[in-house]
């Protein structure tokens, strides 16, 4: 009995001492586990994680309490060596029955009014911001398989592609389209999560509270590159955000160098206009994603790939191969040579 008993207390200490170096470990890594929603950088991830902890810290006292109770029983009601009576048999408690359904009762209610109160907060979307400015618009679209990003309110209506910038501090609604299937935004560090549906447009938002770099992804399958659907959402600090919107907003550079020149050429010259934008030339399809400043972003293949000059090259000499699905293929499935995918290469890259 004294040794079961002791036993018992060393595995518990053990588990909890166990648990609480897990969740060390977890704080100090938290930078290494980025799609997370327990270290939200924004207001509306702030709400969202009060409620976890809500709930986290009342299941803890219940889970501790019946575990208790349980651990209790089996010790203090088990059979002992030599025993053989059987017990009182006993049907129906009403006080207890009653305790049962009260508490649990309680309980739901405690969890259901900031729930309710929080998920109304989150669907009105605010008329101003936090520092009392109207919230950035964000126009969002999900296709197979790449994000787009309109800022209508901002001049020159810059665009984006996958990697999506805000500013520090102020509220963004981002207002979300599909232009094929279903779709899911989400960037869990900046909390919310919101279905992006055909003929329908949702909305999200939030304030970013935190400068840094924060991923997300597309969390409704949407076939079959639906997990390489990534996004990057930068805050920015106000300055490097407004830089960032007029570069992005600009037309196009010229090529310079004699590679990207004939490169720009060969491009314009092939299939890519038909799908591809470049503002500022006569390529102006709307199938893929807007190339006008693609050599300025970090990934490309909606984060598949890093964006060098050798990755540029391999994706436009073999979409298919590293991507299967996506709509990125050229007229009788016959691609540009390598040293034409190497001179377009060099001319988007100098799209900066
Ligand atoms: Cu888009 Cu999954």
């Amino acid at each position: 009995m004294g040794t079961s008993r002791r036993n018992l207390s060393v595995a518990f200490i053990a588990g909890l001492a166990l648990s609480a170096s897990a969740c060390t470990q977890f704080a100090a890594n938290a930078p290494s586990v980025p799609q997370t929603t327990v270290f939200p950088v924004s207001d509306v991830g702030g709400l969202i994680q009060g409620l976890y902890e809500l709930i986290f810290w009342m299941a803890l006292v219940v889970f501790v309490g019946v575990e208790g109770f349980f651990v209790y029983a089996i010790l203090r009601f088990r059979r002992r060596a030599g025993d053989n009576t059987i017990p009182a048999q006993i049907h129906g408690n009403t006080r207890l029955e009653i305790a049962w359904t009260i508490i649990p009762s309680v309980v739901l209610l405690i969890i259901a009014v900031p729930t309710i109160a929080t998920i109304f907060r989150q669907d009105a979307v605010p008329s101003a911001g936090a520092s009392g400015e109207p919230p950035m618009k964000i126009l969002v679209t999900g296709r197979q398989w790449f994000w787009e990003f309109r800022y209508p309110d901002l001049r020159g209506a810059p665009l984006a592609v996958n990697e999506v910038h805000v500013p520090v501090n102020r509220t963004v609604v981002f207002e979300l389209r599909s232009a094929d299937v279903v779709h899911s935004f989400w960037i869990p560090r900046l909390g919310g999560k919101m279905d992006v549906i055909p003929t329908r447009v949702n909305h999200l938002w939030f304030t970013p509270l935190e400068t840094g770099e924060f991923f997300g992804q597309c969390v409704e399958f949407c076939g079959i590159q639906h997990a390489n659907m990534r996004v990057r959402l930068y805050v920015d600090t106000a300055a490097e955000f407004q830089n960032w919107a007029a570069r992005q907003a600009a037309d196009a550079a010229s090529p310079a160098s004699p590679q990207a020149q004939q490169g720009a050429v060969i491009f314009q010259r092939g299939a890519c206009p038909a799908c591809h934008t470049i503002k500022g030339t006569s390529a102006g399809g709307t199938i893929g994603p807007d190339l006008t400043h693609v050599g300025s972003r970090s990934t490309l293949a909606a984060g598949m790939l890093q964006n060098t000059y050798e990755n540029l090259t391999h994706w436009i000499a073999d979409p298919q191969g590293i991507k299967p699905g996506s709509k990125m293929r050229y007229p009788n499935d016959l691609p540009p040579s390598p040293g034409e995918a190497a001179l377009m290469a060099a001319y988007l890259q100098s799209l900066k």
